[in-house]
């Protein structure tokens, strides 16, 4: 698992300095100044890190043949040089989505609340890594931690694009959600 394995490391180190933090939903995390993006585990944390988050990347859930091929066409890598806006957008969905089953989750995902046609939009302006922390265990604040990389000039793509998501029945299963908005310090790596 580790080569998919990401820890998130908040705290007062690391090349992400925290412009914002928003609990949209939910109980908010403590407040720090910066924020380290691991690839694999961290087995000692700085001494100062108020928390750590991990998830893996994993293999797509819901996107058919089709999307999936537009979507390679369009999505950017992270790690653009001039991506040096960041988002960490930290997501809890409730016992209920959890229950239904995978088709119904899918039409609620995309034929409802149009998710990935919502994205593409805001594609290739914004890049994406999702991880999923359900399969590490129970112990997990959230269910995914999403990230999200976009030069200073396309801040405004991504913020309709949160507020279209935020809109749609989707986020209804939403019970615990953060936003942490971040400017790259120094160059990553
Ligand atoms: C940049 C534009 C975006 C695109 C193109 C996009 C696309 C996608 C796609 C294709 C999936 C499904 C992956 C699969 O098949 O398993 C997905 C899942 C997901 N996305 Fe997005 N997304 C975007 C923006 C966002 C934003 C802004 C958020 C958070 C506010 C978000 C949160 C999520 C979450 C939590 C999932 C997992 C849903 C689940 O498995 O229940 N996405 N996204």
């Amino acid at each position: 698992v580790t080569s998919r394995l990401f820890t998130f490391v908040g705290g007062e180190t690391g090349p992400w300095r925290v412009e914002s933090a928003r609990a949209v939903l939910g109980a908010p995390l403590s407040f720090v100044t910066h924020l380290d993006v691991v690839p694999g585990a961290v087995r000692i944390p700085p001494p100062e890190a108020a928390w750590l988050l991990r998830g893996v990347t994993s293999n797509e859930r819901y996107v058919t043949r089709r999307e999936k091929e537009v979507l390679a066409a369009r999505q950017p890598a992270t790690g653009r040089p001039e991506a040096v806006c960041a988002a960490l957008i930290l997501l809890r969905k409730s016992a209920a989505w959890w229950s239904l089953t995978q088709d119904e989750r899918r039409s609620i995902f995309e034929e409802r609340s149009r998710h990935i046609q919502i994205g593409l939009e805001a594609l290739p302006a914004v890049a994406r890594r999702l991880h999923h922390c359900r399969d590490l265990g129970d112990a997990e604040p959230f269910d995914f931690l999403t990230w999200f990389e976009f030069a200073p000039t396309d801040a405004g793509i991504f913020d309709a694009l949160t507020e279209q998501l935020r809109a749609s029945e989707e986020w209804t299963f939403v019970d615990r959600e953060t936003e942490i908005r971040l400017v790259r310090d120094r160059v990553v790596g």
